[in-house]
């Protein structure tokens, strides 16, 4: 999908405008917005309106032909009442946007809705918010289908009819968002192939494609490398697999070569069955999800290469399967980790902590300005959160405040939302062993934060926050799918770094 601005100048210079379809908004009680007024030649939105045909209420759509004016269709868009357009109004006008367009016979469309009437929002958030609407409705996992479905019509190319003024910030706006929606993209189809081709190699093949596309350093660690780093909790949870592990590091260089990077460790388990931990049977394909902490990294990386962000960023993957056999890791055996702390195994399925805390110890190497993890890691956190947040942990003092109130903000800013759960040492206590230094699970309660808790013993060299995905980064159910969360969370974060 091809985004672009167009100017206009004056009052009635939105009608100039050509093009096949032209979206405006209509507001609760029969009120036109400006762009619906100078668009109203011979009566035709005030006559739609007025005959009940559309009400305005936030997400409706109508679509008018022969309307007198330059573009061959108008498509009125309810926006909710005028003056109080909240957040979720304007997004379901978005999501309408996508949905008509979809279906429309013209290949090109012009969006002149009001940028500055959404409470609490400004232009850049509504622009953002109809091109990630407009490229979700787009997006297509059919590789895998002998048969695609047809998508030979509807919007291809989209303008955005902004006032002179704002033309530079719209530009921004738009190239920011569309670079986040690449990100998503890649995202979701990477959580969407199954293990058996989405396998840490081919998780490596990405991060090489991605290095050669936007020039950033790529490394990939095969056992032989991650046995000499002597990461010993990443190997325990390869041992079951006859799937070679990767460690993959990938450079975005784009800050001053001395400033602390942002470092972004990914759970890479492309597929987790537990180990002889085994889960039940019932929905483990979703088991194939548990490298979206991965390929949302991976995503970032591509939103940050596209925009060309002006920040050192710093992808860390440790990535591997999870299985059982007879050479695989057992409840109860003991392993000592790159940082020199042994941990006694009891779960098998707690697998993500395992690999993460070695990828964590490896960050320490590029003294890293912060560390930011995203993982697929706790069942509990769908339970404390659902599918609406994220988790979000950090140490409680003033740094770590500082990085998550950037991580809360930035997921707020784009409706990719975090919610922060707590990190104490009285839940340090659950993860006590009797013959090691550290169990890898704290028992039933807290399941998330205990998880955390175990994360935190191998970051205390840097300012850390651990994102925990496991109930937003795919839907099951019918729309059973990646949603390409939290590539917006991340990238917002960066961009705001990079702006500092
Ligand atoms: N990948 C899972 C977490 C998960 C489960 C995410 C279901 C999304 C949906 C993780 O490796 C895991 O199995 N965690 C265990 C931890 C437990 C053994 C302490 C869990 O959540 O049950
Ligand atoms: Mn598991
Ligand atoms: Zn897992």
């Amino acid at each position: 999908m091809d985004f672009s601005i167009k100017t206009f100048d004056g009052k009635n210079a939105i009608a100039q405008l050509k093009g096949g379809c032209i979206a405006v908004g209509i507001f609760e009680d029969r009120k036109l917005s400006e762009h619906a007024l100078a668009l109203d030649l011979d009566h035709v939105i005030s006559n739609a309106v007025k005959s009940g045909d559309i009400t305005g209420k936030a997400g409706t759509t109508l679509l008018l032909r022969n309307t007198g004016g330059r573009a061959d269709r108008i498509l009125l868009v309810g926006l909710g009442r005028q003056g109080e357009v909240s957040s979720k109004d304007f997004n379901s006008a978005a999501q309408a946007i996508a949905r008509s367009f979809q279906t429309l016979g013209s290949s090109d469309a012009i969006v002149a809705l009001p940028l500055d009437d959404v409470k609490d929002r400004d232009a850049t958030w509504c622009l953002r918010s109809v091109v990630i609407a407009l490229r979700d409705s787009v997006y297509r996992f059919d590789q895998l289908k002998s048969r695609k479905d047809s998508a030979a019509n509807g919007v291809r190319k989209v303008a955005f009819a902004v006032p002179a003024t704002a033309s530079a910030t719209a530009k921004t706006a738009v190239t920011q968002a569309a670079a986040i929606a690449d990100g998503m993209d890649l995202t979701k189809t990477l959580g969407n192939l199954p293990a058996n081709v989405c396998t840490p190699t081919y998780l490596a093949t990405t991060a090489r494609e991605l290095g050669s596309e936007f020039g950033m350093a790529v490394e990939v660690l095969d056992r032989k490398q991650i046995q000499a780093l002597k990461m010993g909790s990443f190997l325990s949870v390869t041992s079951g697999t006859q799937e070679p592990p990767k460690f993959i590091v990938l450079r975005h260089m784009g800050g001053k070569p001395k400033d602390a990077p942002v470092v972004l460790v990914g759970k890479g388990i492309t597929f987790d069955t537990g180990g002889i931990s085994l889960k039940p049977g019932a929905n483990m394909d979703e088991m194939k999800y548990d490298m979206c902490g991965a390929g949302s990294v991976l995503g970032t990386m591509r939103a940050v290469g596209r925009m060309k962000l002006k920040l050192n960023v710093i992808a860390v993957i440790p990535s591997c399967e999870n299985m059982p056999s007879g050479t695989a890791t057992r409840p109860g055996d003991i392993v000592t980790s790159m940082s020199g702390q042994t941990i006694e195994i009891l779960n098998t399925d707690a697998e993500g902590r395992l690999i993460l805390c070695d990828a964590l110890t490896y960050a320490e190497r590029f003294n890293p300005a912060a560390v930011v993890d995203v993982a697929t890691l706790t069942g509990a956190c769908i339970t404390a959160l659902g599918h609406h947040n994220s988790g979000l942990f950090t140490r409680h003092d003033e740094a770590h405040d500082a990085l998550a109130a950037e991580l809360i903000a930035a997921g707020k800013a784009t409706g990719d939302t975090a919610w922060r759960l707590p990190i104490e040492d009285s839940y340090q206590e659950q993860l006590k062993s009797n013959f090691a230094d550290m169990a890898n699970i704290g028992g039933p309660p807290a399941g998330s934060i205990t998880a955390a808790c175990f994360l935190e013993r191998y970051t205390r060299k840097y300012t850390w926050a651990h994102l925990d995905i496991a109930g937003t980064a795919w839907k099951n159910g019918a729309a059973k799918g990646a949603t390409g969360r939290p590539v917006p969370l991340l990238t917002t974060f960066l961009i705001n770094r990079a702006g500092k």
